[in-house]
């Protein structure tokens, strides 16, 4: 008999018949089906209602990184990642920098940027002198959608009107400014932009179509800076003033070349998007920001993509890494505010305030950066990662807990760090035991 995904209501089923149909659907045996239970210590309903149709969880380990000093005040900083090595990575780099006094960190207001676009306008010119003109009233009428967020010091502060060639024609883009506080905004935001576009096309002469928020947040930056001493990052094979040559080589071709860059950039978002998953924000928006901003950054500079970290050597030898990104996050509102693990796990990171977590992303970005750089420079990143791969491989051959070491270790000395090789080697430790 032929499926079909063409499924009446599946959003109106329960939790439990979804689940049913999917064991139909899917063949499940009652083992699968209990992977995706949800946690005992989340209250029953939560997780339902955040999205639609749930059937389950997708447990992401959270790890703990150490070490990390950000303007004198330390944090145990947890991250969500299922990629191993990160969290370890981040732990060492914070231990460097921390012998240096550990990283310093500031930050912009949290100022989002709302679109209203407008199209079928005839005269664009004329269209932004005549919405500026009215600039005052409109930013009343957008702080009237959300006293609280006033109340709160926050609210929409200007309002900036840009024209836009496109395929389609000139259009006129209004820029709202929105002080979030400590929400990330997007409500705040969409619901301000929503409710100006009828006045703003009246203004405009045209007709407003997207109203919504801009995830390139340029005016919500977060920065960090640190020193990691040169003597602390000697290897077996180089001296410390050696390691941090080649980290400015590496860091020289980032800057140089788009293939690279993508890469250095993913590596700091690695540490960057786990702990802003680990606090229920938004992981689409900080990738979509960071990844936009350094193509931003870049094309005033006439280039493709820039990295969002800088390396430089000081005269006392020891280098410098500084970073700048935007850091479209919050504390209150959204996800952050409903999932018990992610209120956990603000609590534990302990930070009070949106632009607080947005240094403390800063400083963990740039860690995981530096981290990066330092084991590609040196040693290169596969044999940690390759052991932790081994012990994923000899776990799932069927490896039992006291076995686990002993097929790693076999599997790193023949060189074959393989699924069939793991099975091979758990099978030789059954037949021949001690
Ligand atoms: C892997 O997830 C991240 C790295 O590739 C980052 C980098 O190359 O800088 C190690």
């Amino acid at each position: 008999m032929s499926r079909s995904s063409d499924v009446a209501g599946f959003y109106r089923r329960t939790t439990a018949e979804r689940r049913a149909f999917l064991k139909e659907w899917a063949d499940l045996s009652d083992e699968e089906l209990r992977t995706l239970e949800f946690p005992p210590g989340v209250a029953p309903g939560t997780i339902e209602r955040m999205i639609e149709n749930v059937v389950g969880v997708m447990p992401v380990p959270v790890g703990i990184a150490t070490h990390f000093l950000v303007n004198g005040r330390d944090y145990l900083v947890p991250m969500a990642i299922e990629e191993p090595s990160v969290v370890a990575a981040a732990s060492n780099a914070a231990k460097v920098a921390r012998a240096a006094g550990g990283f310093r960190a500031q930050s912009t207001p949290p100022v989002m940027i709302g679109q209203v676009q407008i199209v079928g306008v005839a005269d664009p010119a004329a269209a932004r002198l005549r919405i500026l003109d009215r600039k005052e009233a409109l930013l009343a009428a957008a702080n009237a959608k959300d006293p609280v967020l006033v109340r709160f010091g926050g609210g929409a502060k200007d309002l900036e009107v840009r024209l836009v060639p496109s395929m389609r024609g000139p259009m006129v883009v209004v820029h709202l400014l929105v002080d979030a506080r400590d929400a990330g905004g997007m409500n705040a935001v969409n619901t301000m932009c929503e409710a100006l576009a009828p006045e703003l096309a009246r203004l405009a002469g045209g007709r407003a179509v997207l109203r919504i928020i801009s995830n390139l947040a340029v005016h919500r930056l977060a920065r960090a800076h640190a020193t990691f001493r040169a003597d602390l990052l000697a290897t077996e094979t180089a001296t410390g003033p050696e390691v941090v040559e080649a980290i400015l080589d590496a860091y020289a071709l980032a800057a140089a070349d788009p293939f690279r860059c993508a890469t250095h950039n993913k590596g700091i978002m690695n540490g960057v998007s786990s702990v802003v998953l680990a606090t229920g924000n938004d992981c689409r928006a900080i990738e979509a920001g960071a990844h936009t901003y350094a193509a931003w950054r870049a094309s005033s500079e006439g280039g493709v993509v820039r990295p969002l970290t800088t390396y430089e050597k000081d005269s006392a030898g020891d280098l410098i890494g500084s970073i700048e990104l935007p850091v479209p996050v919050g504390l209150i509102g959204g996800a952050t505010a409903v999932h018990p693990t992610a209120k956990t796990l603000v609590k534990v990171l302990g930070v009070k305030s949106s632009p607080e977590l947005g240094e403390l992303l800063a400083a963990v970005g740039l860690a995981q950066n530096f981290a990066a750089l330092r084991a590609l420079a040196t040693e290169g990143i596969q044999r940690g990662h390759m052991e932790l791969h081994a012990r994923n491989l000899a776990a799932s051959a069927g490896a039992r807990p006291e076995e686990v070491d002993q097929v790693v270790e076999r599997m790193i000395r023949d060189g074959a760090i393989r699924f069939d090789r793991a099975k091979e080697i758990v099978q030789e430790l059954r037949r021949t035991p001690g």
